[in-house]
């Protein structure tokens, strides 16, 4: 047996050092919401390779689903030979997303790309170069990403210059001290001085904040959105390649809100595992692009569209979303009770939308100083005592939790136990 100190050598040695790592593993097999390391141990997964399996690792529909497509074809290139699966997948989005307006669906391989794609749709559209994102937005690492992203260290440092035409507001937090009144003067002061609003294509949002810290829109920000891009001919685009797919408790986390996007975003559960995103959106706008405008070798991959076909069968025929709603229920009402533990003064905050929940660590919570340092130890504490955590946040001090939406209520309770038993080793 190669154990995980042996393979950890030869990944040093053969693989760049720009890949960091959340855990000291290496993964040998998985299945719902657990996963073995190659010296056999066992651990609860409350990342799902960053809220990539929605309905479970290795869904046997999923996996049933990708066999059968492997005796069919993998790969011709939608663009030369076009194939059902690609074709089904657009229509059942199309229908699925709410918005009373008329669909259509591509598809690319990472999440990164959709966001691209959006922005050379909103661009043709409209005829604008400008760009309006958010702080604490994430919207991938390819150059646009990163520039339509917040945060600066490790993402961005040292990759500079960046895309321009790119205007970034505040987005509203009440933890943060920050209100829909600094959102709206911020938009105002944009308009008057920097940009004026004929000058802007598209607005990116999240509606949960992600890597930026599980920060939830609220229904006044999206209302706002909605109406300033109705006024001045602005596409809405939500980024929802984590929050979609079920994680909040509905297929979209727009849903939540009642205001619909223009353009909406998908990726990571979408595909069970494998790579798939996409944009769903107004047919208008989506088909202003002549044939040949958008497109690429592997999007929209026979094999990751069968595999999206069977994740939407999961969430549909097996209750997800309901699921997802009382999962997130149940994770919320235990995090809030060790929030009143008089020893947890550390927890600043908890917050969810649906199965999207967070704790946000403080240093106390009379100053709300984020506690970066003590949240990578109850990181590392729960690594070591068999829970699989990530972070989020400018400082690292929020620990999200992307439960698949498939795990028993025992394992949840049990990888909770190991969250709550890895924040008092840390105190101690
Ligand atoms: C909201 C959001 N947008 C875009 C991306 C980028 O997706 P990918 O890493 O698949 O390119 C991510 C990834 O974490 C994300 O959370």
């Amino acid at each position: 047996m190669t154990t995980n100190q042996e393979f950890e050598a030869r990944r040093d040695k053969a693989v760049a050092r720009a890949i960091a790592y959340s855990t000291t593993f290496v993964a040998d097999r998985a299945e719902n919401a657990e996963v073995w390391d190659v010296e056999g141990k066992r651990y609860i997964d409350f990342c799902g390779g960053i809220g990539c399996q929605n309905v479970g690792h290795r869904n046997d529909r999923v996996v049933a689903a990708i066999k059968d497509q492997l005796d069919h074809l993998t790969h011709t290139c939608f663009q030369v030979t076009p194939y059902e699966g690609y074709i089904v997948l657009a229509e059942r989005l199309n229908a699925l997303l709410p918005g009373d307006f008329a669909k259509k669906s591509l598809f690319f391989s990472a999440g990164g790309e959709a966001v691209e794609n959006a922005v050379k749709i909103a661009r043709f559209y409209t005829g604008r170069p400008g760009l309006i994102t958010f702080t604490n937005g994430y919207h991938g690492r390819s150059y646009l990403g990163m520039a339509l992203s917040a945060r600066m260290v490790p993402f961005k440092q040292g990759f500079q210059p960046f895309p321009g035409d790119i205007y970034r507001m505040p987005f509203p937090d009440a933890f943060h001290g920050i209100t829909m009144d600094d959102t709206k003067r911020a938009f105002e002061t944009l308009f008057r001085s920097d940009c004026p609003p004929d000058q802007i294509a598209a607005i990116f949002f999240e509606p949960v904040q992600g890597e930026g810290g599980y920060n939830i829109a609220t229904p006044e920000l999206l209302t706002y959105l909605r109406a300033l891009c109705d006024e001045h001919g602005i596409v809405l685009v939500a980024d929802e390649i984590q929050t979609g797919m079920g994680r909040t408790g509905k297929m979209f986390a727009m849903e939540h809100y009642g205001t619909s996007p223009d353009l909406t975003c998908i990726g990571k559960s979408i595909g069970g595992g494998l790579p798939i995103s996409g944009i769903v959106g107004k047919a208008e706008m989506i088909d202003t692009v002549p044939p040949g405008g958008l497109g690429g070798t592997f999007g929209g991959n026979p094999l990751a569209c069968a595999a999206a076909l069977a994740v939407l069968d999961v969430i549909e025929t097996e209750g997800l979303l309901q699921r997802g709603l009382d999962m997130g229920a149940q994770i919320d009402s235990r995090l809030h009770k060790m929030a009143q533990r008089n020893s947890f003064d550390c927890i600043g905050d908890v917050r969810a939308l649906g199965c999207m929940n967070a704790i946000e660590i403080v240093k106390d919570r009379d100053s709300g100083e984020p506690d970066g340092d003590l949240t990578a130890k109850v990181v590392s504490n729960a690594l070591k005592n068999g829970l699989i955590l990530v972070t989020a946040g400018p400082a690292r001090n929020v620990i999200r939790l992307l439960v698949p939406l498939t795990a028993s209520t025992e394992v949840v309770e049990e990888g909770l136990d190991i969250l709550e038993n890895s924040l008092e080793e840390a105190l101690a």
